[in-house]
């Protein structure tokens, strides 16, 4: 991990000087004609719009030969914002070098892992480890920070576009020089290399440090380790770029915090446990999955992910949509009042602003048939009405910023286990941790308990429930942690495929799990993956347990062996049959569970209920799967978010003050179908 260089400095928890929730997107003036500028902020106060994010692509426009600035348009669009009582998130553009850098300096393209080296005419197609691109990026956002450091519109940096996309891994020579230093500093020695990697194994010992090279494409399955450190490279790579803006907007723009828009659970190459620690603010992209009909629970994961990394601070929602994208194989329009909800999960689940790509909509260039703020249609149009009722929603719902989001059960969330276990050569293709986590986060979503998500080296001891759906890779630190904390009394469900390998991804010493052995009182003796579409079915193995009767799975299998956990479920048939599927395990005061086998979203029902029991959660089950629920609380009232995604009006049991219609009630509210109520309660 790049140290940070920057002291902390004494940065607001906000905003500095925005006393509001944030309303705005992005903002590309320099794709219209001057005049239209005047029209675009006289739109934007109309709309409630009150941050703007400007110049994240304009390096081409703001430096067009190396050295040369040109920030006279610039300095028109900040003032102009600024008479309109906008302020501005100013990106620094170094996510999009101009024609000029790659002209100059052609060994600082990306080189895929295939060997193929990526042209100009795109974005985001620098060498993170390019010394010349390090020196240039430094060199425009000085001059930015420099310019603009005190500028009274400027209230947040945004640095480069969405570290990892679309190219994360990077195989030039400048990255292969970058990744012997960084393996150097990791292991210091070639022998602990050797060991780390395994390289007795295919004759891959190394000799030199220079014969060690990144995992390009090889005729056969490329040495796991290498691949995995080399994910944890770039992850360091990229992040040491921003730490190299940052630190210079530090000095040059003091007391303005810094961030870079993050895509939490979208984009896996950045380890954003360790990112968060870097941004001074959290800000996050998310985009809806248009072919998953229940994206709205994508969204929530999304959400409650970034308010994870941010320690449970506000975080800033950087980028969502009207309406449809325009990269997606089917690109779908939202439905009326889909704006509205989409926006309100967000801020339900901690976003204190809400903000779109992007405010006009482009008639050129590759985004020109993505939904925005204003679109093609212009101010006559269904999203442009949407666009403006959700900014008088915003306004309304001022007193909420500042409030936080409380969960009682935390699904375990680490990218590096990720990385590894998305290698080549794992037991079935079938094992998905995305596919778990959704699978694990869908139930308790359903069940309106409110999660976090958290690293398994963290400290857990304010939850009741920790899940882990998906921690293929665990350390010795992580293992000893999750037992301490059952050992303390919390509850803990592990589910298959975890506890495979070490840090190193090598299988621990006692085989599978043996690492959970105390906290879980059982052992994983061998792997029984299933074939494409069979299914196992499981039967209780206590009475009191009748609902696993008839429960069906698929995907996977284990032939598990009792080290001190009860059976509570066992294969009725199957490579495991009469074994079993499902166990508990008192431990110190706590209780560990754990499962063997696939169950989807509802056979996870039957599972979970008594996890619940143990833990002392109460899941809602009186209202309809798909009312959405979420509470934040503040130091005098809470504020229950209810968004209906269902076709019926729903009864919800709250009182309160709804801030959206100014109506109240003393028992409950309706939230008519597709709508959304934001009610304050005591
Ligand atoms: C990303 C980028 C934006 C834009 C949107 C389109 O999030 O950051 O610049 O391309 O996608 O959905």
């Amino acid at each position: 991990m790049s140290p940070s260089t920057t002291p902390p400095t004494a940065l607001p928890v906000w905003l500095p000087g925005v006393g509001t929730l944030c309303y705005g997107g992005d903002y590309n003036p320099e794709q219209w004609p001057e005049e239209v500028w005047a029209h675009d902020a006289k739109l934007m106060r109309e709309a409630g719009v009150n941050l703007v994010s400007v110049g994240i692509f304009s390096w081409g426009l703001l430096e067009p030969r190396e050295g040369e600035f040109d920030f006279g348009w610039l300095d028109r669009v900040l003032d102009l914002l600024h008479d309109a009582g906008i302020r501005v998130d100013l990106g620094t553009p170094t996510a999009s070098p101009p024609a000029w850098f790659f002209h100059a300096h052609p060994d600082a393209r990306v080189v895929t892992r295939d060997g193929t080296t990526l042209g100009f005419g795109s974005r985001g197609m620098a060498s993170p480890s390019s010394p010349d691109y390090r020196r240039a990026s430094v060199a425009i956002t000085r001059a930015l920070a420099r310019r603009y450091g005190s500028h009274p519109a400027v209230v947040l940096w945004h640095v480069h576009n969405e570290y990892g996309t679309p190219v994360s891994e990077c195989y030039s020579e400048h990255s292969a020089h970058a990744f012997r230093e960084w393996l150097q500093r990791r292991y210091r020695t070639l022998d602990a290399l050797n060991s780390a990697w395994g390289t007795a194994f295919w004759g891959q010992h190394y000799g030199e440090w220079e014969h060690v090279s990144p995992p390009s494409a090889a005729p056969s399955v490329v040495n796991p380790t290498q691949r995995l450190d080399f994910a944890r490279f770039t992850s360091d790579a990229l992040l040491a770029c921003f730490v190299a803006e940052r630190d210079v907007i530090h000095a040059e723009a003091p007391g303005i915090p810094v961030t870079t828009n993050f895509m939490a659970g979208s984009c896996q190459s950045v380890d954003l446990w360790a990112w968060a620690q870097e941004v001074d603010l959290v800000s996050n992209d998310h985009y809806l999955t248009a072919s998953d009909e229940r994206n709205h629970v994508g969204l929530a994961l999304s959400a409650d992910l970034t308010r994870s990394i941010a320690g449970g601070r506000p975080w800033l929602l950087m980028e969502h949509s009207t309406s449809a994208v325009n990269w997606q194989p089917r690109n779908l329009a939202k439905t009326p009042g889909e704006l509205a909800r989409n926006s309100l999960a967000h801020l339900g689940r901690g976003a204190d602003g809400i903000l779109f790509f992007q405010w006009r909509a482009s008639r050129s260039g590759a985004e020109k048939f993505h939904s925005a703020m204003l679109p093609h249609a212009g101010t006559g149009s269904r999203v442009w009405s949407e666009v403006c009722d959700l900014g008088r929603d915003l306004a309304a719902l001022a007193e909420v910023r500042g409030t936080t989001v409380h969960a009682d059960v935390a699904i375990l969330w680490d990218w590096q286990s990720f990385w590894a276990q998305d290698l080549e050569w794992r037991p079935s293709v079938d094992l998905d941790h995305r596919e778990r986590i959704d699978a694990f986060y869908d139930r308790l979503w359903q069940d309106k308990l409110t999660v976090d998500f958290a690293h398994p080296e963290h400290d857990l001891s304010r939850y009741r429930l920790v899940v882990a759906p998906a921690s293929y890779l665990l350390t010795g630190r992580a293992a000893e942690n999750l037992t301490r904390y059952v050992e303390a009394g919390g509850t803990l469900l592990v589910s298959y495929f975890s506890g495979a390998v070490d840090e190193d991804d090598a299988v621990p010493e006692g085989g599978y799990l043996a690492p959970l052995r105390s906290a879980l009182g059982v052992g994983v003796e061998e792997f029984l993956p299933l074939r494409e579409g069979a299914r196992v079915h499981l039967a209780a193995a206590q009475a009191v347990r009748r609902a696993f009767d008839g429960v069906s799975a698929d995907v996977w299998c284990e032939d598990l062996t009792l080290a001190g956990a009860t059976p509570v479920a066992l294969y009725a048939d199957g490579p495991a049959a009469g074994k079993p599927a499902v166990t508990r395990h008192e431990h110190g005061a706590g209780t560990g569970w754990y499962v063997s086998t696939r169950l989807d979203v509802d056979a996870l029902a039957t599972l979970l209920a008594p996890v619940y029991e143990d833990a002392g959660l109460s899941p809602t089950t009186d209202l309809p799967p798909d009312l959405e629920i979420v509470t934040r609380r503040g130091a005098t009232h809470r504020y229950v978010v209810a968004i209906n995604h269902t076709g019926r009006p729903v009864e919800v049991p709250v009182p309160g003050t709804d801030l959206l219609t100014g109506e109240w009630s003393t028992s409950s509210f309706t939230v008519a179908a597709g709508a959304v109520r934001v009610v304050r309660s005591a």
